[in-house]
């Protein structure tokens, strides 16, 4: 037996789904680099790829496009579940809480098919732009906007968290961090949703655990650490400063580091162009620029890679959205992999089921109640 702590060096899994080579920093998608699909391809076509495994025709873009806007509208329950819960629930509990119920709700809820698993997929990627702005609109005192039956799925999310139409520009940008979150190996939260699977429990239930596992700040919520950390050095001229102190304290800087990439995340070079262009194209130059000055220290002190996290929270501040709902456009994102994952599980289903060193004693006595101190 093998002992390795956080499972590192481990292969737990075959995938056709997504290959990252951490050497060299590449990340493909069923065999298409991601710098391929982030420029031409689109969110919703993504994500059909992942699903089955090729790149689809025009018209069955067109169907598959139209049955993700078919299923926009959640059960009505839902809102109402939404209006019941604490205004301080975090969007990543807004969006557990809200997966686990849709499932009873669901007409396939029972049905692990293949068939079944991809219209509730289809089901379940439509439903988390709506239900994370729908909890935006509810907590600030607004009603929850209709979803739009013509724009995109990156467009329609920031519809309707603002009830405008958004700059196309700036959809087409959401619509780029959308497709470049949507599948990474066997990271926590798709081993999550795995192991879930694996028990032959559902759909729901897998997507569930993911969504639980993706909102720590080690997996998807250091992008959220990234913007406070950003904000709380405020000035360009703090940078220094505040890194001199971090790494002197032993601190981690959220946004570097990962257990794959030895190389900077392709990713990541991705979206710290797409904050250039938007520090450009606002004249709010000021996240990137402290982004770049963050990211020359750090790694001029160590061999870190930057990660997927590090230039997503300059991008997604840039583009006003709240701090909080940052992780959660990673679910939105990632839900695509996480079902992909979960038909390829059942599809040659054998339980994960690892096994634990003991470290404790063993044959001690049983001490009656009474004679415990
Ligand atoms: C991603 C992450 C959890 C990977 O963890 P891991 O493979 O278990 O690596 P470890 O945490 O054991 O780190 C290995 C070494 O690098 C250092 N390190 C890793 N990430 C670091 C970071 N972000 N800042 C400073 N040091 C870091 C660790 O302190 C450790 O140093 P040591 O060997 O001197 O103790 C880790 O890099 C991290 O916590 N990063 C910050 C959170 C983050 O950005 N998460 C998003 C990932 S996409």
């Amino acid at each position: 037996m093998t002992n390795s702590k956080g499972l590192e060096g481990v292969v737990a899994a075959e995938t056709g789904i997504s290959h990252i080579d951490g050497f060299h920093g590449r990340l493909y998608y069923r065999g298409i680099d991601i710098n391929e699909l982030a420029t031409h391809s689109t969110f919703e076509e993504t994500t059909a790829l992942l699903w089955y495994g090729k790149l689809p025709t025009a018209r069955q873009l067109e169907s598959f496009t139209a049955k993700i806007i078919e299923s926009r509208l959640v059960p009505n329950e839902i809102i109402a579940l939404l209006l019941l819960l604490p205004k301080k629930t975090t969007p990543m509990g807004v969006l557990r809480t809200s997966v686990s119920a849709l499932s009873p709700f669901d007409p396939e809820t029972r049905d692990n098919s293949l068939e079944a698993n991809v219209h509730k997929s289809i089901r379940l990627t439509a439903a988390l732009p709506t239900i994370v702005a729908a909890w935006e609109r509810i907590r600030n005192g607004l009603w929850p906007v209709t979803p739009s039956t013509t724009l995109g799925h990156a467009a329609n999310f920031l519809y309707m968290l603002s009830g405008k139409e958004p700059d196309p520009a700036a959809a087409r940008i959401l619509d780029q961090c959308l497709i470049l979150h949507a599948d990474h190996g066997l990271n926590a939260s798709t081993f999550a949703a795995r192991i879930t699977a694996s028990t032959l429990s559902n759909l729901h239930s897998a997507i569930t655990s993911a969504i639980s596992t993706l909102q720590g700040p080690l997996h998807g919520g250091a992008n959220e650490q990234v913007m406070r950390m950003l904000l709380e050095i405020g000035d360009l001229e703090r940078v220094e400063q505040y890194m001199r102190g971090a790494f002197a304290a032993g601190r981690k800087i959220m946004g570097f580091g990962h257990r794959v990439y030895k190389a900077d995340d392709p990713r990541a070079l991705w979206l710290e162009r797409l904050s250039r262009d938007l520090a450009e194209s606002t004249g709010n130059r000021v996240w990137y620029q402290m982004s770049d000055r963050i990211r020359s220290i750090v790694q001029s002190q160590k061999p870190l890679p930057v990660n997927v996290d590090f230039y997503s929270a300059s991008v997604y501040y840039t583009l006003g959205i709240p701090i909080d709902l940052f992780t959660s456009i990673f679910a939105i994102s990632r839900v695509a992999g996480w079902t992909a994952h979960v038909y390829e599980q059942y599809a040659d289903n054998r339980l994960i089921r690892p096994e634990s060193a003991y470290i404790g004693s063993l044959d001690m006595p049983y001490t009656a109640l009474a004679e415990r101190n």
